[in-house]
């Protein structure tokens, strides 16, 4: 009998989050004040970390700005100074366990409150063929986009569970919730990136620390220089072109204020993620070929070569650890 009495209940809540999910997709719901909360951004030192740095600061948050390059990282700095915000800068290599705690205590010491809001947004992609990619490169790829969430997640959480007051922000991909050919280190970290965040999502939940927000965030190509040459058919691409960054981080910065928790960016590209759950694999690589998608990578693979014949930027090129104010 209880059974049944909760069967009907969760069928009932099922109803009612699908009928206010779509009013919410259509009317605008109420956004949260950030005034006076401290924001970490990961990767702030160029592409969307800047941005975010800038909207977040916009308003009225103080932000605290991590990269691994210290002098992109400190213009952002700057920005955010000249518009009138307050930014703290670190030099962090977010794949470096220890660099992570050893920084976020630093974070703590010098400005003597917690961080209330991580957004985890660093990133890189290898650019190779598997069999192409130098291991070290790949290992890059799994440590900045997936290991360091794990790091910086225990490294701040513990004080906004205590609070009961926070938000974690993962800036995943489209990559992490389906895929495509050639960027296997990335697309593995996406997902893992993807299944890290919705395990803490439920365990957040379970525990009831209801408090602490998550936001997951999977955007489609963003025209920031990360898969710069990538490809899709010319038809399809007039419906489905690469995002300006601006448009990117403007339509995650909507989902975190009002505690959405995923937003997939353009709206579009929920279809390719359900058409992969729900289509047989053979229908998903007609579409793809259809698409061009299939080797949308190609383009970007060239041109990546050709900009960087070394890859990536090893993870042991980080500077020490600094703050700037
Ligand atoms: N650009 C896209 O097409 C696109 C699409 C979907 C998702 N994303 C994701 O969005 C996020 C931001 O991407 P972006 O386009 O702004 O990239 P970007 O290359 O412009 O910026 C990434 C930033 O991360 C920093 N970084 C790299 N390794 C680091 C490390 N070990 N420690 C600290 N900082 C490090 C870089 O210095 C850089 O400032 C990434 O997670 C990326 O995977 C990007």
């Amino acid at each position: 009998m209880i059974f049944l009495m909760d069967l009907q209940m969760m069928l009932l809540d099922v109803i009612y989050f699908i009928l206010r999910n779509s009013v919410r997709a259509v009317l605008r719901p109420r956004i949260k004040s950030i005034e006076g909360e401290l924001v970490l951004i990961t990767g702030s030192g160029g592409g969307l970390g800047r941005l975010f740095a800038r909207e977040f600061s916009k308003r009225g948050a103080e932000v605290v700005l991590w990269d691994v390059d210290a002098t992109a990282n400190e213009r952002t700095a700057r920005l955010v100074r000249e518009a009138g915000g307050k930014a703290y800068a670190y030099t962090v290599d977010v794949s470096q366990r220890e660099d992570v705690y050893r920084v976020a205590d630093s974070v703590r010491k010098d400005l003597g409150r917690h961080v209330t809001v991580l957004v985890n947004n660093a990133g890189v992609v290898a650019g190779r063929r598997l069999l192409e990619c130098p291991d070290d490169l790949i290992e890059t790829t799994l440590k900045v986009n997936c290991h360091a969430l794990f790091w910086t997640v225990k490294a701040f959480l513990p004080q906004m569970k205590t609070q009961n007051h926070g938000h974690i922000v993962t800036i995943a991909s489209v990559l992490g919730l389906f895929s495509t050919a050639c960027v296997e280190d990335y697309c593995a970290s996406k997902f893992a990136a993807v299944g890290f965040h919705e395990s803490l999502a439920h365990e957040l939940l379970a525990e009831g620390a209801d408090g602490v927000k998550t936001t997951l965030v999977c955007p489609y190509i963003v025209n920031t220089g990360m898969f710069e040459g990538c490809r899709i058919r010319e038809e399809v691409e007039m419906v489905l072109p690469p995002l300006e960054p601006e448009y990117c981080v403007d339509q995650a910065m909507n989902a975190i204020l009002i505690d959405q928790p995923l937003v997939c960016i353009p709206r579009l590209t929920y279809l390719p993620f359900l058409s992969r759950a729900l289509l047989p694999w053979e229908s998903n690589v007609v579409t793809y070929r259809f698409m061009g998608s299939d080797k949308c990578m190609y383009p970007f693979m060239d041109a990546k070569k050709k900009h960087t014949p070394n890859g990536l930027k090893s993870v042991s090129e980080a500077v020490p650890s600094q703050q700037s104010r």
